[in-house]
């Protein structure tokens, strides 16, 4: 399909499409570790975007999390929202041709550019880099590696691959440290307000309570430090980095 019969992932109304799409399978994606499908997105039979469909049956069992990442995909979205960051694409759980499962709008990216060279190449993006940094530690992302930060083709920042988030214990992996240290943005202090006030319904009810309750006190941390996160073990790195 051209890139320019996709719409792009900002465009309102996504979730419905999403919803309401009839998903074909096209393939596999290369290097996941769980069964991750692309899929065209089909309406009246003719294709009106791709996603990302993670199906629950997919999943490699794990010893850090209980099956059901495809939630935590859904509660990175809404935490995203929640935040005013819109940094996660639209993302829905809903039936699919493998069973339950989230589906994320397939982002149309540079596959060549990751989080280290747009930190090296385009300035420009830092306060939206910024954004993933605390993003990420309010997600209590394990998984940021510099791959799962996409560049579109209108230089938006997106952030995929939010299964591993949300663990009741601090357990944060991210390539995503050069920012460490510097004062919270306005915005970011902001949004880690309200989360630390009460989290958000929608993303509590996809967690247990200790979880959500760790959502709210990380939130808090944030909010007391004023400061995007620093690492001082040397060692919050995902692997591989890339
Ligand atoms: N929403 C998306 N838009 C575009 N590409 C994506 C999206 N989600 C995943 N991908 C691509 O698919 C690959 C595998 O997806 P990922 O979410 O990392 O799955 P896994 O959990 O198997 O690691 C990613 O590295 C990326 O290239
Ligand atoms: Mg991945």
């Amino acid at each position: 399909m051209p890139a320019d019969e996709l719409i792009p992932a900002g465009s309102p109304d996504l979730l419905e499409l999403l919803a309401s799409a009839e998903i074909d399978i096209e393939g596999r994606m290369p290097w996941s570790s769980n069964a991750t499908f692309l899929v065209n997105l089909l309406i009246d039979g003719s294709a009106v975007g791709q996603g990302i469909y993670k199906p629950l049956r997919g999943e490699r069992p794990l010893w850090d999390f209980e099956p059901g990442l495809h939630r935590r995909e859904l509660a990175a979205y809404l935490l995203s929202e929640a935040m005013d960051l819109h940094l996660v694409p639209p993302t829905i759980i809903r039936d699919g041709p493998v069973g339950e499962g989230s589906v994320q709008w397939f982002v149309n990216a540079d596959h060549q550019q990751h989080y280290f060279t747009i930190y090296e190449n385009r300035e420009d993006l830092h306060d939206r880099l910024r954004d993933f940094a605390a993003f990420d530690f309010i997600a209590n992302n394990t998984d940021r590696k510099s791959g799962h930060v996409l560049i579109d083709d209108a230089d938006g920042l997106w952030g995929i691959d939010h299964g591993l988030c949300f663990a009741a214990e601090f357990k944060l992996r991210t390539v995503v440290w050069e920012f460490g240290g510097e004062s919270l943005p306005e915005h970011l202090l902001d949004a880690a307000r309200r989360i630390a006030a009460s989290v958000p319904l929608d993303v509590a009810a996809l967690l247990n309570d200790e979880e959500a309750v760790a959502v709210q006190e990380r939130a808090q941390w944030l909010v007391d430090q004023g400061a995007l996160p620093t690492d001082p073990s040397g060692r919050r790195y995902p692997w591989p980095l890339v």
